[in-house]
């Protein structure tokens, strides 16, 4: 039987990571199987190997050429996993040059997902949270820009149901809410 492909998405520092871990462990409990990707780790095997980048926080400020080529190298990879399968990434990537769709056409046909998560939160806890993550380069910008990419995120995704008949969901990971979030996309993802 063919599996499930869930896409998650959420700017830098909004805790998507943390809310899949917390989700897939409750699925776990239940039987539900999911293989958790992270996309940025595909790229980042092929850009350490063609040693473009040293660290993955490096990855976006690549030139626009490379990062699509890193993008659809990890697309074709991704495509290859069967079952249930849990896909971290970005809607959309900031980059010195503007905005880099996480999803182009060359990625989307390739993985064509049932189901695209947003997950989000108050601009001014995500600054907090980058502030307070000492593990990552994260960008240095204002609650406004982070407003600004939380927005741009919504309106690419539309387009990306358009493109494939994909379901939007979005999942809000406030402050001390984790358990709410996680059940949240547990619930999506049964
Ligand atoms: P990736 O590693 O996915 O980047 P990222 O968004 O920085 O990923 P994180 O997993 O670190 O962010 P997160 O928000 O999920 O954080 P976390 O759960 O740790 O990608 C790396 C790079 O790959 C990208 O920059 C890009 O260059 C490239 N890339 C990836 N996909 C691409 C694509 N499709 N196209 C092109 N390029 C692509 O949480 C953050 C903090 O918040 C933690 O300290 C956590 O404790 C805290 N927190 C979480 N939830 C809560 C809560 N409810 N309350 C309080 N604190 C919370």
């Amino acid at each position: 039987m063919q599996g499930r492909k869930v896409i998650i998405t959420g700017v830098p520092g909004v805790g998507k990571t943390t809310v899949v871990n917390e989700a897939l462990k409750k699925l776990k409990s239940e039987g539900v199987e999911y293989q958790s990707i992270n996309f940025g780790s595909f790229m980042f095997e092929v850009a350490k190997k063609e040693n473009v980048v040293q660290d993955r926080d490096q990855m976006r400020t690549l030139d626009r050429a490379v990062q699509k080529q890193l993008q659809q190298h990890a697309a074709q990879a991704i495509a290859k996993v069967t079952g249930n399968v849990l896909i971290d990434t970005h809607a959309s990537v900031k980059t010195p040059k503007g905005y880099l769709a996480g999803l182009p056409e060359w990625v989307l046909h390739e993985i064509m997902p049932d189901i695209i998560v947003l997950v989000e939160t108050d601009d001014d806890q995500i600054l907090m949270r980058r502030l307070t993550d000492e593990t990552r380069a994260r960008d240095k910008e204002g609650s406004r820009s982070i407003a600004e990419h939380q927005q741009f995120n919504r309106s690419i995704a539309a387009a990306y149901a358009m493109m494939t008949g994909c379901t939007i969901k979005i999942v809000i990971n406030a402050d001390f809410l984790l358990e709410r979030s996680s059940s949240e996309l547990a619930d999506v993802l049964r």
